[in-house]
């Protein structure tokens, strides 16, 4: 029998997943007997055992597809006592020689765990819109959200100019200040807030005012979902901060914080949350071309045996690194690209 390699794609989508499949399986194919299984949402596809064959024929017309023709999930292999066995047994039942598994932080961490504590031979494929994911430069979605995140900042500018408004809008990226980052200096936001600077409510409206002193009667700001008022100027109550930074579940901010502005300039303010908007859709050229390279890498690092790395992009060149070196902590925002940002603002 020829090799056997499964795949699957975990935690939150993002566009690209569908050109990591894809390529994963036109790479296969110019191997003699190599099959790909395709693994149904995420990790619970292995503990259910749903798995099916994906051929050149199955993969035709997915790459410039949103979301992910094998669904995903948020199913931990980690947190089901009989998981571990059942992952194996559904193993072995298809005789599966490789695994690759494409994913964030949390899919991957998973799947470091499972190579560390099983010893199932396995690669991985870094996606995630957040950019939190340590190891590689970039992941693929990333660039695709940042486009859309630019997209609406540019429409919502032109309805905040006409109305003589301030314009909340809250993006999303957990932890990580990236996509508000990137997006608002793409969208030519007026104040940025992310998680790792802590925000004073009256320096934003100091921001605001100036603006207005200065003649424009607008100002668009970009907020992270996870931006936190500074603990001296802290405006949310404990029922608020419980509802905004629920775990898993982050969101609000960017309605409480248009009320507070409003309050405290007089300048009408209104919000948008871009929600799931920011993570569907067609992806990028630039993330269609890289969930390429790393679903080529990646079977390529299959064929070599390099069990517990994950594909990466360092500078130009796609590489492989230790799953290890990508999970051991958050990637924050650059400060180099927060400082760009902050001569931006007011
Ligand atoms: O990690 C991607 C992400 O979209 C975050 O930016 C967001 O906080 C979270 O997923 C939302 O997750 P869910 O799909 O579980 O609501």
């Amino acid at each position: 029998m020829g090799l056997r390699v499964g795949i699957l794609t975990g935690g939150g989508d993002c566009p690209g997943l569908n050109a990591a499949i894809r390529a994963v399986v036109r790479r296969a194919s110019l191997v003699e007997g190599a099959e790909v299984l395709g693994v149904s949402n995420g990790w619970r596809g292995l503990i259910e055992d749903e798995l099916r064959p994906l051929t050149r024929i199955s993969v035709t017309g997915i790459l410039p597809r949103g979301g992910t023709i094998l669904g995903t999930s948020r199913t931990n292999p980690q947190d089901g006592a009989d998981y571990p066995a059942r992952i194996r047994a559904t193993w072995e039942r298809h005789g599966l020689d490789a695994l690759v598994v494409v994913g964030g932080e949390g899919t991957l961490r998973a799947a470091r765990d499972v190579w560390h504590e099983y010893g199932l031979p396995l690669v991985g494929i870094p996606k995630t819109i957040d950019n939190d994911l340590d190891g590689t430069d970039f992941p693929f979605g990333f660039d695709t959200a940042v486009n859309t995140v630019m997209e609406a900042v540019d429409r919502l500018h032109s309805t905040a100019e006409s109305h003589h408004r301030v314009m909340v809008i809250e993006v999303m990226g957990r932890h990580a200040g990236w996509i508000a980052a990137y997006g608002g200096i793409a969208g030519g936001a007026d104040v940025i807030l992310v998680p790792e600077h802590p925000f004073r409510l009256s320096r934003v409206c100091e921001l605001l005012k100036h603006r207005e002193q200065q003649g424009s009667a607008f100002s668009i700001i970009v907020v992270a979902e996870d931006a936190h008022p500074h603990e001296e100027e802290n405006f949310l109550d404990s029922s608020d901060e419980e509802q905004i930074y629920r775990k898993g579940r982050l969101g609000g901010i960017g309605f409480l914080l248009a009320q507070e502005i409003e309050h405290h300039t007089g300048i009408e303010t209104r919000h948008a949350n871009l929600g799931y908007v920011q993570r569907g859709g067609s992806p990028s050229a630039f993330d269609r071309v890289l969930a390429t390279r790393f679903g080529v890498k990646a079977f390529e690092m299959v064929l070599a045996g390099e069990w517990g790395q994950m594909a990466a992009l360092r500078g130009n060149n796609v590489v492989s690194v230790p799953l290890d070196d990508a999970v051991r902590k958050i990637k924050r925002l650059d400060e180099e690209i927060y400082h760009v940002a902050e001569v931006f603002f007011g």
